[in-house]
């Protein structure tokens, strides 16, 4: 299948489409770069039209975020990363920001936000703003001015081609239902650059004034508070601004041509000198380029550039239906985990916005296995050196809705990818079969609160279905459950924040080529852990000779089946001893 098929749904989110594969430094058992507060945070992810809704218009808000932060707390993470609230048009549910320091009104206004943020600190939680400056919404009056005339001032904001110099050269477009890049505007007669939507034009970062305004902005929620910065598409931020010719086929290695442009590193100086420097805030970038050179030099500490690196190689190694394997699983992390072993920090996740839910691409939805699955997959991501995100419904186990049809659809990715394949006569049928699996309409519905009607999200019409089975998997039914998928879940956090191991600890693979189990050991200044988890839902079985099985520090399952050093692990079983 080519890249042209996958359409913008799958191929917008292989952003990592080409996978470094330098040899791994060969230290592994150094304990990594210094301490700070934010390697030693969960971060929990918050997608606000989907948590809680208070007002009864089917869409969750700021408030209904704020009536629930005792629930937040109780999960034990340590930082929240809400995605953009902004004033939006909502061609891309807020991804599209029209005013980057108004709250969207179906989210709330500015004292619920200042609310929520003094509830955050007085539950001693931090604060992630998501700030979208690779791009602005169409109707930002910054656009409204540059398409307005050739000499307005604001012209320069964005990337404009004009028509008499012809048709500039092919961009590929993650959204467009043409795939194209750049939109034709008659009122200049010119072309404007959009690697999104067609609502979502390209800012012109060569442009001094718009750096300055993306820095007056950071300073703003600075200002109020914030904690840190998600830097979204941040590594397209700077182009070629003469617009070459690019290689035929080229948007199958996209990140190669668009990430980590001439002057991304200037630019993130810059900001760093102006803005981070100067508050105590952190900055993740979404995105960091396509090979580990390009990580390191966004995040090394001696750099002086962001703090943690956000790959796409591991979640995207799920990108059509034939799933992924262990294999390739073990082998993507421990690489990118073996590279990063002195120098910079990386970031853990299975899931977020743009990926159908965690437990039906890397577990198993099943009823049979989806408890115990989740909560493997929970194990992996808290035990890991990095970083980890968490996404939200992920710690009760919330499963794909799985879309049949088009209609059904509300993503701008899913919706205008459909129109692509229809207007090239591809494969619609694989198509939809892709959407149902895959789709980012599967990770935004509605959170399941309780069994009441729309799971207590909302008490009006959800703006995404809820998924049916609410009843049954939802956080009242948890949390009285000793044993559910929440409570492991709350374990594993306090078990990652109170052991030093499992934050900073070395990581050694072990049994590599094991075909069902993944297990590896955590150490730092003379302790070690060992983490053992089963892929598959079949028992299996593995020999751990030299350790010492008598501490059992979490166990997704009450039972413990060891003789002479031969562990057998039920089906997605996940257990973690203390070995010294
Ligand atoms: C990032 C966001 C995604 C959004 C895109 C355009 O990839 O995570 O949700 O659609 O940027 O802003």
């Amino acid at each position: 299948m080519t890249i042209k098929h996958l359409t913008p749904l799958l191929a917008a989110f292989i952003l990592s489409c080409s996978s470094p594969n330098q040899p791994a430094e060969t230290s592994p058992n150094l304990p990594g770069n210094e301490p700070h507060s934010w390697k030693e945070a969960v971060i929990y992810q918050i997608y606000p039209r989907s948590f809680k809704d208070s007002d009864g218009d089917g869409v969750g808000d700021l408030r209904g975020i704020i009536n629930q932060l005792d629930y937040i707390k109780s999960l034990g993470i340590t930082m929240v990363w809400i995605n953009p609230f902004y004033a939006s048009p909502n061609a891309d549910n807020g991804y599209d920001i029209s005013d980057y320091r108004a709250i969207q009104p179906e989210f709330g206004n500015m004292k619920d936000f200042d609310d929520l943020l003094k509830g955050l600190h007085e539950r001693d939680i931090k604060f992630v703003m998501d700030l979208v400056v690779n791009h602005s919404s169409d109707e930002h009056e910054w656009f409204q001015q540059s398409r307005s005339s050739r000499d307005n001032p604001y012209r320069d904001y964005y990337h404009w081609w004009p028509a008499e110099k012809g048709k500039p050269n092919y961009r590929w477009s993650f959204f467009d239902p043409k795939g194209e890049a750049w939109k034709y505007d008659s009122l200049t007669d010119a072309y404007y650059l959009h690697y999104f939507a067609q609502k979502q034009p390209d800012l012109n970062w060569e442009n001094p004034k718009v750096r300055q305004e993306v820095y007056d902005i950071m300073k703003f929620w600075a200002n109020k508070g914030v904690d840190g910065f998600r830097l979204d598409a941040f590594q397209f931020i700077s182009k070629d601004t003469t617009f070459p010719p690019l290689p035929e086929g080229y948007e199958k290695n996209v990140i190669k041509y668009y990430g980590m442009g001439p002057n991304i590193h200037p630019y993130i100086k810059e900001m760093h000198d102006e803005v981070l420097s100067k508050y105590n805030v952190f900055a993740v970038s979404e995105g960091a380029g396509s090979s580990f050179e390009d990580a390191h030099a966004l995040v090394d500490k001696d750099r002086d550039e962001l703090q943690m690196a956000y790959h796409f190689e591991a979640v995207d190694m799920v990108r059509d239906l034939s799933g992924y394997t262990l294999d390739t699983f073990k082998e993507i992390h421990s690489r990118w985990d073996s590279a990063f072993t002195e120098k910079g920090w990386l970031s853990v996740f299975l899931a977020n916005h743009d990926k159908a839910r965690m437990v039906d691409r890397f577990g198993n939805p099943s009823p049979q296995f989806r408890a115990p699955s989740i909560k493997l997959l929970n194990t992996f991501i808290l035990s890991m050196r990095g970083t980890p995100y968490c996404y939200y419904g992920d710690e009760i186990g919330m499963t794909n809705i799985s879309f049949d049809s088009i209609e059904q659809y509300q993503d701008i990715a899913a919706i205008n990818g459909y129109k692509k394949v229809v207007t090239e006569g591809g494969d619609i049928e694989q198509y939809m079969a892709e959407l149902k699996f895959l789709s980012r309409d599967n990770g935004r519905t509605p959170m399941q609160w309780d069994a009441s009607e729309n799971a207590g999200f909302t008490s009006g019409t959800p703006w995404l279905p809820v998924n049916s089975n609410y009843r049954e998997i939802n956080v009242a039914n948890q949390s009285s459950a000793s044993n559910s998928c929440l409570n492991h879940f709350k374990e594993m956090v306090k078990l990652r924040l109170n052991t030093p191991s499992l934050i900073y600890g070395a990581y050694q693979i072990i049994q590599p080529n094991h075909e069902t189990i993944y297990a590896y050991t955590r150490s730092y200044e003379g302790e070690e852990y060992l983490v053992v988890l089963n892929f598959s839902k079949k028992q299996s079985s593995i020999q751990l000779e030299g350790f010492d099985l008598n501490t059992v520090s979490i166990n997704n399952y009450e039972v413990l089946n060891i003789s002479d050093k031969n562990l057998t692990l039920e089906p997605y079983q996940a257990i973690i001893f203390k070995t010294r």
